[in-house]
């Protein structure tokens, strides 16, 4: 099989990138190792930027975000007994939208479906060759048979456990990286949000985050040691730890209700450069990784294939190759902004191992000055919203 564009994974920065490709009549297949339905369940990310919602509705992408999606001019940031609204869309101009990234992943599918877009799931294997050459190949296995995808350019959207970033030689990638010793359990449960704007708590015991995804359902994060099992964390214990973490103001109290869905996610950052080596293009969590306290993982991986999508289109309609040059290096400015952002929201909210008392004191200091400085409240605003310029 030939193909334009072979494209490595089908989550945001595949998917869309397909997307965008094929209103630019552009040629891609996309070859995903997970079968439809696991991709179109899989509860991850919720918060998407204003220039993530400008970019779906711009491409034909926005009736059902338009309608179920929540829009955000505000949130809450809880910790000393006190709760403090960032008024973002005052101090930015601009909002946020929270509506699930499976939810955008399941609109993208359609959209490709819908005018015979090639999306192959279950695949199997898959190795990258000719990279260096203008005749890349993709070899996989599909439904028990070896294919072969010949294509002018890889894009490896392939994630933060993917195969693209492998196939390229050793020496040539830098990669950037930082631990933090906790991760996040996350709950999806059948219950009314209690409260109409994301809260982000700073306690004693550690980061809590409430958010939502309808008017029914609330989507909850505790903070918890890197190495938690699941099977430690009864659904008594989760709610009973939300509740120390976020009933902190007098008056408020969490809506409990069946828990659908629990999973442990560990955070890192890192970045790996260049994002390009020579025809293999990378894109999103396959090269770049944040804490999620920013909520910028799916955002930067649909900003990345926004500037791959001009880029190629440049490239195969008026012969221009500066796009693709610069591709990694106009990406990276973005992809930077949003690591410092990631990780400052990230120091400031979660309790440290260290429990370092000099610490815990700047990160107070911090949430009282963020919450009575227009000036610096106005920074936190527009890394959350997204900037239109880096
Ligand atoms: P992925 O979504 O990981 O997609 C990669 C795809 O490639 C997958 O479908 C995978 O199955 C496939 N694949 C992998 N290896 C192979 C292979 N060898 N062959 C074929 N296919 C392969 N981001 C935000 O912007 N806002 C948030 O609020 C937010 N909250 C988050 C909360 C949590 C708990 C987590 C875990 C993440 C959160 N994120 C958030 C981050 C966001 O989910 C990711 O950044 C986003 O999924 C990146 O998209 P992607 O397309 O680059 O990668
Ligand atoms: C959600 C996830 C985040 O990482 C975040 O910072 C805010 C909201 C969410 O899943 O709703």
């Amino acid at each position: 099989m030939r193909t334009q564009v072979g494209i490595v994974g089908a989550g945001p920065a595949g998917l869309l990138l397909s997307h965008l490709l094929h209103r630019s009549g552009i040629d891609s297949v996309v070859l995903e190792r997970r079968s439809r339905d696991y991709v179109e369940h899989r509860v991850r990310a919720g918060v998407l930027e204003q220039g993530s919602v400008d970019l779906l509705r711009r491409t034909g992408l926005g009736d059902r975000l338009d309608r179920e999606g929540l829009r955000h001019e505000g949130i809450e940031l809880r910790f000393g007994g006190t709760a403090h609204r960032i008024a973002m869309t005052e101090l930015t101009g601009r909002a946020i939208t929270v509506y699930g990234q499976q939810e955008v992943v399941k609109d993208l599918i359609a959209a490709r479906t819908a005018v015979g877009g090639q999306l192959r799931f279950e695949v199997e294997d898959v190795r990258l060759s000719g990279l260096d050459s203008t005749s890349p190949v993709i070899r996989y296995r599909h439904q028990g048979r070896e294919e072969e995808l010949h294509c002018d350019f890889v894009a490896g959207c392939d994630g933060s456990h993917g195969v693209s970033r492998d196939a390229v030689p050793a020496g040539v990638l830098t990669e950037y990286e930082r631990q933090y010793p906790f991760a996040w359990l996350g709950v999806l449960a059948a219950a009314a949000p209690a409260a109409e704007e994301l809260i982000y708590a700073h306690h004693e015991r550690g980061f809590a985050l409430h958010s939502m995804r309808s008017p029914e359902i609330s989507r909850l994060y505790l903070q918890v040691e890197p190495d938690t099992d699941i099977a430690d964390w009864p659904d008594d214990r989760i709610w009973s730890e939300l509740r120390t973490r976020l009933e902190t103001v007098p008056g408020w109290s969490l809506n409990t209700g069946p828990i659908l869905e629990k999973s442990v996610t560990g955070m890192r950052s890192l970045v790996v450069e260049p994002m390009r080596w020579e025809r293999l293009f990378l894109a999103g969590d396959a090269v770049h990784i944040v804490p999620p306290t920013g909520a910028k993982g799916m955002n930067l991986a649909m900003a990345d294939v926004a500037l791959l999508g001009d880029a190629f289109a440049a490239w195969y309609h008026e012969g221009r190759d500066d796009l693709l040059t610069g591709y990694s290096d106009t990406a990276l400015r973005r992809v930077w902004r949003a690591q410092h952002f990631s990780w400052w929201m990230t120091s400031l909210l979660h309790r440290l191992e260290t429990q370092d008392p000099y610490e815990a004191k700047l990160q107070v200091s911090t949430l009282h000055y963020l919450t009575s400085s227009r000036a610096y409240a106005t920074s936190l605003a527009e890394n959350y919203v997204g900037l239109a310029e880096v």
